[in-house]
């Protein structure tokens, strides 16, 4: 029931928790000494749009609180599919893993992101950090890949068609392999190969967004040999919290929304359909 004053403080507090983000975005770019925050879209580089998703960078407090208790050690490998800018190889090097790669699409935001990536004032911790220019559907998957990391980059087909590809790659060489998934739009597309299992639901903003979407998810993804899959879920046990539902099928729709001058909405998955 809203009240005499209707949406009106919903709508105060959506506008400064924006601003809030912001203010914060500007200043941690700034004591990094990085640019990593610009939307930048295929159209306006001349790439192919279908099923992919533009540049637009993870949260840095939600994705190092979304990776840090990963305890990920020397045997970890770590791949951003999308890494776009690479904000999130940023976060991901000041953490112990054997090797950070980024894969990017567009070569422009490549440059940017090693450009970043040299300029970074953080104590990086990880071996090497690299950055490749390819499709993920043509990349091939290392056999030693441990954390995928995931921001929405693409839907549909090609996100299919890549989760595929991982799992191939993991019935190869089994090892323990866990998904971080941001803006989980395909998350019922995920649950439907039966392969994974929801370790946690965080927020993906701070301060946090209202939006059901907002969340990044960790799965572990589970090896065929069942022995085996009840070995890493002993080892890697849940932190679900209040977040149940996204345990099964999520219910409510959430949508990918470009300026108008791009044609607004892009993918929308209304309520109620996987
Ligand atoms: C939402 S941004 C995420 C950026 C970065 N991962 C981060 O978290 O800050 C998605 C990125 O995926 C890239 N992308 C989209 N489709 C791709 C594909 N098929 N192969 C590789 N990169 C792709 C886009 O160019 C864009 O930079």
């Amino acid at each position: 029931m809203l009240g005499p004053l209707g949406r009106f403080p919903q709508r105060v507090a959506r506008a400064v928790n924006a601003r809030l983000r912001r203010g914060r975005e500007r200043l941690l770019e700034l004591r990094y000494g990085v640019s990593t925050a610009e939307h930048v879209y295929h159209e306006d580089l001349g790439l192919d749009t279908e099923n992919r998703v533009w540049h637009d960078p993870s949260d840095w407090i939600a994705i190092r609180k979304a990776l840090a208790p990963l305890r990920v050690g020397p045997d970890d490998v770590f791949v951003d599919f999308g890494s776009g800018l690479g904000r999130a190889l940023i976060v991901a090097s000041t953490l112990p893993f054997r090797r950070v790669v980024g894969v990017e699409l567009a070569a422009e935001l490549n440059t940017r992101a090693r450009r970043n990536l040299v300029r970074s004032r953080i104590r990086r911790r990880a071996g090497k950090v690299e950055v490749i220019t390819a499709d993920a559907l043509e990349w091939p998957i290392p056999p030693d890949l441990t954390v995928a990391y995931l921001y929405c980059p693409f839907t549909g087909d090609v996100f299919r068609r890549v989760i595929d590809k991982l799992l191939e790659s993991l019935d190869e060489n089994p090892r323990p392999l866990r998904l971080v998934y941001n803006y989980p739009f395909e998350h019922n597309q995920l649950l439907r190969t039966g392969r994974l299992r929801v370790l946690s639901v965080i927020p993906a903003t701070w301060p946090r967004k209202t939006s059901a979407a907002d969340v990044i998810v960790t799965y572990l993804v589970l090896p065929r040999d069942e022995a085996l899959a009840a070995e890493y879920i002993a080892r890697f046990p849940r932190r679900i919290g209040r977040s149940e539902e996204w345990l099964g099928e999520y219910e409510p729709g959430f949508a990918l929304e470009k300026p108008a001058r791009l044609g607004g909405v892009v993918a929308e998955r209304p309520a109620g359909k996987p």
